[in-house]
């Protein structure tokens, strides 16, 4: 019988058959001198042996000692057999108990055995019987004490899985806030870019230059210099995202911002034709947003209001400051209009209120849902990376803002900002 063998014809596991096994413990209490010792010879050559004749001392036995099964008989004078099991287990709950009983009724055995025991032996017992139950018992134990271990290391396992499933999102991250100074620092780089050439086919030429064209110079400079200044604002703030900073540049007050704004859109390639104007704000505050940041937002929406068509058309920026929060059951998201950020949304008065209008061709209802993913463009690859709304969404939930877009296909598009606002003499 299997059961029977000593300890040490079990099989090890692979992994555990490199390193020697320790022989297993048998804790042997009895209050009687006879059948403690009579069981220390049988047992002797198999395990390492320890002997109690009280509950006490075997319990303090067990804090001492690593031991794998206890032998334990039920009717002892002092602490009861069940007492000790219940002991034990207390102290070392990894422990199997085999208990030696005499005339014991049916309750006791149930009790001994809610208590965990490994199994009961009626006395006097059988060697036979004995070596099969200790054996068991042992058997017992080193594969309670392998789960346990393996337990343990598949929970080692999983929580090395999840550190790697972090660093996996982080590196996403990361590419997505690459792509994003990419795409930012793409805009000013094409103004920058076209001054530089407007100034060359000026001056290229010419041996001595007249005062006209020192003026014409001076003044790209002075442009090129603050879409240079943008550029490092821009690297500057994503590496802040890359550390987890957050920016704490002073406050500027909104008009300022759309004064600046209005420079840059002035000269950008895509202005074209189209007509556009900014309506200053009647009372002037400051988002709870950085400067740069609340002027890539409105240039990512005026750039996309004006290439949305290649016919002439109107664009317009136009806001107000709420006195009181959003009455947020009035937007229904639908085919012609998007509420997004509401989760996170900072519902609270002031709020500046910044739209972005067009009178160009509107958005199909079934492109609606997608334009706020990253990378998507109907613009063709050469011409769209598809970031522009996706990182123009981002600044915005960062700030804890909205953002409501509103379409009429035929009609026109408006994409309006919700930002919190602090009044400008306290803007700090
Ligand atoms: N005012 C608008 N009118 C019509 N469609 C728009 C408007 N704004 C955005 N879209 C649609 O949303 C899509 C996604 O815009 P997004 O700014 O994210 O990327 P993109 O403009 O295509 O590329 P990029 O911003 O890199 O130049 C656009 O391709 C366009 O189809
Ligand atoms: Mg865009």
């Amino acid at each position: 019988m299997a059961s029977a063998l000593p300890i040490d014809a079990i099989q090890p596991p692979a992994e555990l058959a490199a390193t020697p096994r320790r022989r297993g413990t048998l804790l042997i209490v009895d209050d009687e001198d006879g059948p403690r010792q009579s069981l220390r010879v049988i047992f002797k050559d198999d395990y390492e042996i320890l002997l109690a004749s009280d509950g006490v001392t075997a319990v303090e036995l067990a804090q001492d000692n690593a031991i794998d099964v206890a032998v334990v008989d039920i009717r002892m004078a002092g602490m009861s057999g069940i007492e000790v099991l219940e002991r034990l287990k207390y102290v070392a709950p990894d422990i199997e108990v085999v208990m030696m009983t005499a005339f014991e009724t049916t309750d006791t055995m149930r009790q001994a055995l809610r208590l965990r025991a490994c199994d009961y032996i009626n006395k006097p017992f059988d060697v036979g019987t004995m070596r099969a139950a200790v054996a068991t018992a042992m058997q017992r134990h080193t594969l309670e004490s392998e789960i346990h271990t393996n337990a343990e290391k598949l929970q080692d396992l999983l929580g090395e899985l999840q550190n790697q499933k972090i660093e996996e999102q982080m590196s996403q991250t990361r590419g997505e806030i690459y792509a994003s100074i990419i795409h930012d620092i793409n805009g000013p780089l094409t103004v920058i870019s076209g001054f530089i050439q407007l100034m060359n086919q000026r001056i290229s030429n010419a041996t001595r230059l007249e005062v006209e064209d020192v003026d014409f110079v001076k003044d790209r400079l002075k442009t090129i210099t603050r879409q240079v200044t943008n550029c490092i604002e821009i690297s500057r703030r994503y590496l802040g995202f890359l550390r987890r900073q957050t920016d704490a540049a002073p406050r500027i007050g909104i008009n300022q911002l759309l004064t600046d704004l209005g420079h840059l859109v002035q000269v950008h390639p895509s202005r074209l034709h189209h007509t556009f104007a900014i309506q200053p704000i009647a009372t002037d505050v400051a988002a709870r947003m950085n400067g740069t940041d609340v002027i890539q937002v409105l240039l990512n929406l005026s750039v996309n209001a004006f290439q949305c068509s290649s016919q002439t058309h109107a664009v317009e920026i136009n806001g107000r400051v709420l006195p009181e929060p959003l009455d947020l059951t009035i937007f229904k998201d639908g085919p012609e209009q998007r509420l997004l950020n509401v989760e996170n949304f900072e519902n609270t008065a002031p709020l500046l209120m910044v739209a972005v209008c067009d009178t160009g061709p509107g958005i199909p209802p079934e492109i609606l849902p997608k334009i706020f993913q990253p990378y998507f463009t109907t613009k063709g690859e050469r011409h769209g990376t598809g970031l522009g709304l996706n990182i123009v969404q981002r600044l915005i939930k960062e700030a804890k803002g909205a953002l409501h877009v509103n379409t009429r296909p035929g009609q026109g598009t408006t994409f309006t900002v919700y930002l919190p606002a602090v009044p400008l003499a306290t803007a700090s």
